[in-house]
């Protein structure tokens, strides 16, 4: 069987943190989809670690882990985090497989993502600029550049008419790129020859034998589900399926093989880049939650925006994941607010309803909350369920009840041992 674990907000929920926690349940940590526009933090023994495209099991010396065919690789990025963590001695020929299929980033789609939010000028989706929608258009368009390609004498051939391509199109865009070329390429050369020293694997093959011997897999999200390209708040979204279906295609696994699924979600909500959020915070309150809860993305440093946790929003994405069981992340920062609010419904072209429509925006949407008394006490130190304040549980039972599923998991601070099984 194989489990997941997914964001199920705007993402930066704290998967990497959970997936870090749980890795000693498992053989096998798997990334499905995305690529290094995702940052999943984990935090242990006083140090600090982003990781972009590495599976969160990384760390643990008894996982191995798998970056799986739906995940888009940018061989840079990929080199520097080799880099950054040369010091741990990880033996990452054997620690960590690449799935042939996975789809590589060329430094030109990182230069159309540019160009096309630059062409879009107010009306960007706010990306992180890491080429993530060219390279999926260019996978679902049948022109993409695999890491299996990196395997056949002709690579460069197939690199080279796909950068010319590329550059045709980015002449068509009305834009000015500041851009050298030939540094971008002799930095991408580089790391490629570093990714070559790393196994490559056909990581479906290796998943279902691996799943057929018994071992434990977990399936490791990123972004969250109201960023997939189907179900999130369409354009405004990621270029792949962050939900629990992306991780069959994006690992080569049956729905019937899948056991749990773990739902990461934040006690309020946050959101970085351009897009709807209707509990969307501009007082005081937000201010606290950005503050506290130190909002700032960790691929990109930009603020995150700042909300109510919205309930609606949440029993969609359960829905559509097949959540088993919640996680939840940052009671923590809720601290200290006398009250609380959770967004119940929405108030949509005229009707009150408690589903999550085809368009969110201000104009059509507006929210409906509940009030719950707030907690004073500070978590952080708090090490088991008995502690948690009563009015933090009567918050957690209101959750369950509207959603229909347990929280199995409720994390207090960012370290690795600041999580509380419930
Ligand atoms: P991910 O992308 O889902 O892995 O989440 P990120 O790492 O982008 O963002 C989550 C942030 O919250 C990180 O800075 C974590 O260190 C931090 N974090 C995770 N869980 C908690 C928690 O329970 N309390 C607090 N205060 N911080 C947390
Ligand atoms: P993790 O895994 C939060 C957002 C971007 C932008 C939109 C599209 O850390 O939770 P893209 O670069 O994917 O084309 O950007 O999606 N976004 C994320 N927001 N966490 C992430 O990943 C994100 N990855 C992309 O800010 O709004
Ligand atoms: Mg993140």
């Amino acid at each position: 069987m194989i489990d997941l674990l997914l964001g199920l907000q705007w993402g930066d929920e704290g998967k990497g943190k959970i997936v870090d926690v749980l890795t000693k349940n498992y053989d096998i940590i798997a990334r499905f989809q995305g690529g290094p526009n995702a940052g999943h933090t984990l935090i242990f023994d006083g140090n600090k670690h982003v990781l972009h495209t590495f599976p969160s099991g990384i760390f643990h010396k008894t996982a191995l882990n798998i970056v799986g065919n739906g995940v888009v690789i940018d061989p840079v990025i990929f080199k520097n985090e080799l880099d950054n963590l040369s010091k741990y001695n990880i033996d990452f020929k054997t620690k960590l497989l690449i799935s042939r299929k996975a789809h590589v980033i060329l430094p030109t789609h990182r230069l159309l993502d540019a160009a096309s939010e630059k062409m879009k000028g107010k009306g960007k989706i706010g990306s992180t600029l890491k080429g993530i929608g060219p390279t999926y258009m260019d996978k679902t368009g049948r022109n993409g550049f695999r890491i299996g390609d990196l395997e056949f004498k002709n690579w460069q051939t197939k690199y080279k008419n796909l950068t010319k391509k590329h550059l045709k199109i980015l002449d068509f865009y009305d834009v000015n790129l500041d851009y050298n070329l030939e540094d971008l390429e002799s930095e991408f050369f580089n790391a490629i020859e570093i990714l070559r020293t790393l196994t490559f694997i056909d990581s479906e093959e290796y998943i279902n034998n691996a799943i057929a011997n018994g071992k434990t897999i977990l399936a490791e999200g990123a972004q969250g589900s109201l960023l997939d390209i189907d179900f999130g708040t369409y354009p405004f979204v990621t270029s792949s399926n962050t939900t629990a279906a992306g991780a069959c295609t994006g690992l080569g696994v049956a729905p019937n093989k899948i056991g749990e699924v773990f739902g990461i979600f934040k006690a309020y909500i946050t959101r970085v880049g351009s897009g709807p959020f209707p509990t969307e915070l501009f007082d005081e309150d937000g201010k606290t939650m950005a503050r506290v809860g130190h909002e700032f993305g960790a691929t990109t440093g930009r603020p995150r925006r700042c909300g109510w946790l919205d309930l609606v929003a949440l029993k969609y994405a359960v829905q559509i994941n097949g959540v088993t069981q919640l996680n939840m992340m940052k009671g923590d920062v809720l601290s200290g607010f006398e009250k609380l609010k959770i967004c119940t419904s929405y108030n949509y072209k005229g009707e009150e309803i408690t589903y999550f429509p085809y368009n969110i925006e201000e104009e059509n949407t507006s929210v409906n909350y509940t009030e719950i008394s707030g907690w004073q006490e500070d978590l952080t130190s708090m090490t088991n369920a008995d502690q948690l304040p009563k009015n933090l549980k009567d918050y957690v039972i209101f959750i369950e009840n509207f959603v229909g599923v347990p929280v199995k998991i409720v994390s207090v601070g960012p370290d690795r041992k600041q999580t509380i099984m419930v």
